[in-house]
């Protein structure tokens, strides 16, 4: 049977009713205890012990009452520092100085790390990449077949939690004896929060129940950090809005300053990117209800025992509540936000996450510390993302890193003086690869080309004879070739950047972010010929002595080279020429790379001007000056 409001099948052998929509998810939510009550699949139960021997509602109750006012306004002045502190730690170690990094198995470390540092005080790395090892496998029997024999998945998990769970018990033996000794060394982690608050549990059962926690908080929010830098590397709008609420913080924020509280409720637009990742790539599928009694739903009647399931999707992508509901839009979040029961990332009613408010803080402080010091892009297009148990991108989401700013001011030495990225070291084995590449494409596709290059330079009038043009001549000649070259290589540029030109084609010419010399003529052979139109097109329009012309390539060569040197040199006279783009200009647009709308023409900035697509890089210089003087000021501040 089957209608848009329930349908019933069988899930995990269990006769099941699954609702969708709001009115399904208000049934389950609003009905707990009473036509309703939470049931977990036969694996969970085995891998929790304590889970078995309460009801489901009584377990709600007694994590929600362990996990009450953790995350409170108090807290949360300490814990948005503490967490700071440690993203700051995981970035610098992780991926400071790195160009390729793997995002899911990083988001993973540093939600384990977070968690084990908050939770239980632990930081020794061995034991974090114990935990989040043991937690991984947990996570897999977690939906595997209910089936506990060796080597199965149920049977690993129930020891990986059995391993967590000992070395649990062991902190909580430890902190209990720590705290009846009143010792000033307390943590005052979660586990001590606990420990004061609820001292009727047994260890054995705080164990499991923190076990439970970690377990929650792991898989779920890695998930979701590591869409968040899926989407942002796909969306460059929403990139540059997560990036002004964020540098709107930092720039009011003393050097070493850590996150506070006030910082974390100024996230708000953040905060709504967070939320539509979650509506378009929720972590929790949905979960299981077991009736209570009979009763009738929709026209259908549900037998007492039954299983029902509510799930994300139902109402995620359903255009009556989300318009265009495949689009990425944050604002749905503004305001009131989306109506009761159909943005359900957390669940509802009284089993709802007991852990919205602790995720919203380990996201956020992600999201300031990434964004505030990279920009990023894909290196794979269209990822297969897999669900086991949460959605992941199948390869682990290899993304290319750029430190944030291409001004690092305080990162200069005399030898990288005029260096304009100056953290980016381009390794011999990359010049050399990129040298042969040049060669190649070169060889093959301009080599080939040549052998026709006489008849046209014939036939569209260029001179070989002795009849040279005066200097005057040649000096306007080159004029209008570098009008005509700047105002068409813009718009064949700006073709090369939509998706298809520039997954097909403009990619190669972007592997350097950090654009070096030899990278000016590095291209894919369809670009090398495609973009020497443009070059062709002005002798082909005013037609000059061969002179002029080999002339002309070697001014345009040399133009590309510049602006392709990773250098900034003051002295360079082309910062004499009126409107002229230059190196810093480029490299911009290689530092953003793919989703670069941003500096395309090749010589002048008119074009960018004139079309507004020199607004990113405007920005970055204003933010540059702005950064200076506050620099300047502290300085002198410091000196006086
Ligand atoms: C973005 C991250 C997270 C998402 C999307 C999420 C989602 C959910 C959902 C949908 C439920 C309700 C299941 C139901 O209706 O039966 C739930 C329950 C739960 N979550 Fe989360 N969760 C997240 C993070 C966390 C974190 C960080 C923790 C721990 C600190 C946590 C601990 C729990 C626990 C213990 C339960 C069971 C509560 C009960 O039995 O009543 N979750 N979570």
């Amino acid at each position: 049977m089957f209608s848009t409001a329930i349908f019933k099948t069988s899930l995990l052998m269990e006769p099941t009713a699954v609702v969708c929509g709001p009115g399904g998810n208000k049934l389950l939510f609003a009905n707990e205890d009473k036509l309703v009550t939470t049931w977990f699949p036969s694996t969970i139960n085995k891998i929790f012990p304590t889970t078995a021997v309460s009801t489901g509602s009584e377990e709600g109750r007694i994590v929600r009452k362990m996990f009450e006012g953790v995350v409170n306004p108090g807290s949360l002045q300490v814990y948005a520092a503490k967490m700071d502190f440690i993203a700051k730690q995981h970035f610098e170690i992780y991926w400071e100085n790195n160009t390729n990094v793997k995002v899911s198995p990083l988001a993973k470390l540093y939600t384990i790390t977070v968690a084990c540092k908050l939770f239980v005080n632990v930081d020794d790395p061995v034991k974090v990449a114990k935990f989040s090892r043991l937690l991984t496998i947990l996570a897999a029997g977690f939906v595997s077949m209910p089936i506990d024999l060796p080597g199965t998945p149920l049977n690993k998990a129930i020891k990986a939690a059995n391993g967590i769970r000992n070395d649990l018990y062991e902190i909580i033996r430890q902190r209990k004896v720590d705290i009846a000794e009143n010792k000033e060394s307390v943590p005052q982690d979660i586990l001590t929060h606990i420990l004061l608050n609820n001292d009727e549990y047994p260890a054995l059962n705080i164990a499991d129940k923190l076990l439970g926690l970690l377990m929650g908080g792991y898989n779920t929010v890695t998930s979701v950090v590591t869409f968040i830098v899926k989407y942002l590397a796909e969306l460059p709008h929403i990139y540059n809005e997560v990036l002004n609420e964020q540098m709107e913080i930092l720039k009011n924020k003393k050097a070493g300053d850590l996150l506070n509280r006030e910082d974390i409720q100024k996230m708000r637009y953040s905060w709504n990117v967070a939320c539509e990742v979650m509506r378009l790539t929720p972590p929790f599928q949905g979960a299981f209800r077991e009736a209570l009694t009979d009763f009738s739903y929709a026209g259908f009647s549900i037998p007492k025992g039954w299983k029902l399931y509510w799930s994300t999707y139902s109402t995620h992508f359903n255009a009556n509540y989300f318009p265009n509901p495949k689009v990425f839009d944050p604002s749905r979040f503004e305001g009131i936000g989306p109506a009761p029961y159909t943005y359900v990332p957390f669940g509802g009613g009284p089993r709802m996450c007991p852990g919205k408010d602790y995720s919203r803080l380990v996201i956020l402080v992600f999201m300031h510390n990434i964004v505030t010091k990279y920009k990023w892009n894909s290196v794979l297009s269209d990822e297969k993302i897999v669900v086991d148990p949460v959605p992941m991108p199948a390869k682990g989401l290899p993304i290319r890193l750029q430190p944030q700013s291409i001004f690092e001011l305080n990162y200069s030495t005399k030898k990288n003086k005029y260096k304009i990225q100056k953290k980016v070291k381009v390794s011999y084995e990359e010049i050399i690869r990129c040298y042969k590449e040049t060669v190649r494409v070169f060889v093959l596709a301009v080599g080939s080309l040549s052998l026709l290059s006489y008849p046209v330079i014939e036939w569209v009038g260029i001179r070989t004879d002795l009849s040279l043009d005066t200097f005057w001549d040649v000096v306007l000649q080159l004029f209008v070739y570098f009008l005509v070259e700047d105002y068409l290589h813009y718009w064949v540029h700006r073709l090369l950047h939509c998706k298809w030109g520039y997954e097909n084609i403009h990619w190669v010419h972007h592997e350097f972010t950090a654009p070096i010399v030899l990278a000016a003529p590095y291209a894919h052979w369809a670009e090398v010929l495609l973009l020497g139109l443009p070059s062709f097109a002005g002798p082909a329009m005013v037609p000059c002595h061969m002179l002029t012309f080999w002339l002309w390539m070697i001014l345009r060569q040399a133009e590309a080279i510049e602006t392709h040197s990773g250098y900034n040199f003051p002295w360079s006279p082309t910062k004499y020429i009126p409107f002229y783009g230059g190196a810093e200009y480029h490299d911009y647009h290689h530092f953003v790379g793919g989703q670069s709308q941003s500096n395309f023409a090749s010589v002048f900035t008119y074009c960018d001007y004139i079309y507004g697509t020199d607004k990113g890089y405007q920005y970055q210089k204003t933010k540059l000056h702005k950064l200076k003087e506050r620099w300047r000021k502290q300085e002198e501040a410091h000196q006086s």
